[in-house]
């Protein structure tokens, strides 16, 4: 267990960025599989998925647009909240392109929901989800991941983009935040 680069919270390591190397590589084997030919466009949802898509985009042997959207979950802390807003839209026209939907982790499952949705109307040929984790204990709405690195259990977890009350998402291994008041 550590305390985290004087933050005052104390982090016990979960994932290590080795296996988060070789995750990445093995999923970007995947979809790089899947989208040869295809007109890929990669939709981050910021801010928790910046370093995974980082890590992943580069690792795709394919041609591709790169977009973001910010979504916003008013509150702080380990819970999410429910209501959902677009805070800042994608740029590219993705009428008749493949849509990636680039996520960090997936919990309730509600804003990947909103999310797919949202680019769902926007007359895209496919849209589909990858997410770096999974938390299938605290799902809410049904949601398929069709390209996943971990699932993890009910814990809160931070780094490797990850973060709690925007801290801890420059760590480069994934950790689980302890005492930090959410169910278990
Ligand atoms: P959902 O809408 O309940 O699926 O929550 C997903 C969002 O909540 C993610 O985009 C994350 O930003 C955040 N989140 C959920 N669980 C965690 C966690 O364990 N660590 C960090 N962020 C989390
Ligand atoms: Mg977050």
């Amino acid at each position: 267990m550590i305390d985290a680069r004087g933050c005052g919270n104390r982090l016990t390591m979960l994932i290590p960025r080795t296996v988060i190397d070789q995750t990445v590589a093995r999923m970007a084997e995947e979809i790089t599989a899947d989208y040869r030919g295809k007109q890929l466009v990669a939709v981050g949802i910021l801010k928790g998925a910046f370093i995974f898509m980082a890590d992943l985009v580069r690792r795709l042997d394919i041609p591709m647009e790169v977009d973001f959207i910010t979504v916003s979950s008013y509150g702080s802390g380990t819970e999410s909240s429910r209501i959902i807003n677009v805070r800042q839209d994608l740029t590219t026209d993705i009428r008749g392109k493949d849509i990636l939907v680039i996520e960090d982790i997936v919990d309730s499952g509600r804003t990947v929901c909103y999310v797919l949705q949202h680019l769902a109307s926007r007359g895209a040929a496919s849209v589909r989800l990858c997410a770096l984790a999974d938390k299938p204990s605290r799902r809410e709405v049904s949601i398929k991941l069709n390209y996943l690195g971990f699932t993890v259990p009910d814990r809160f977890v931070v780094g490797y983009g990850l973060d709690f009350d925007n801290k801890f998402r420059y760590l480069p291994d994934i950790y689980a935040l302890e005492n930090d008041g959410s169910k278990s």
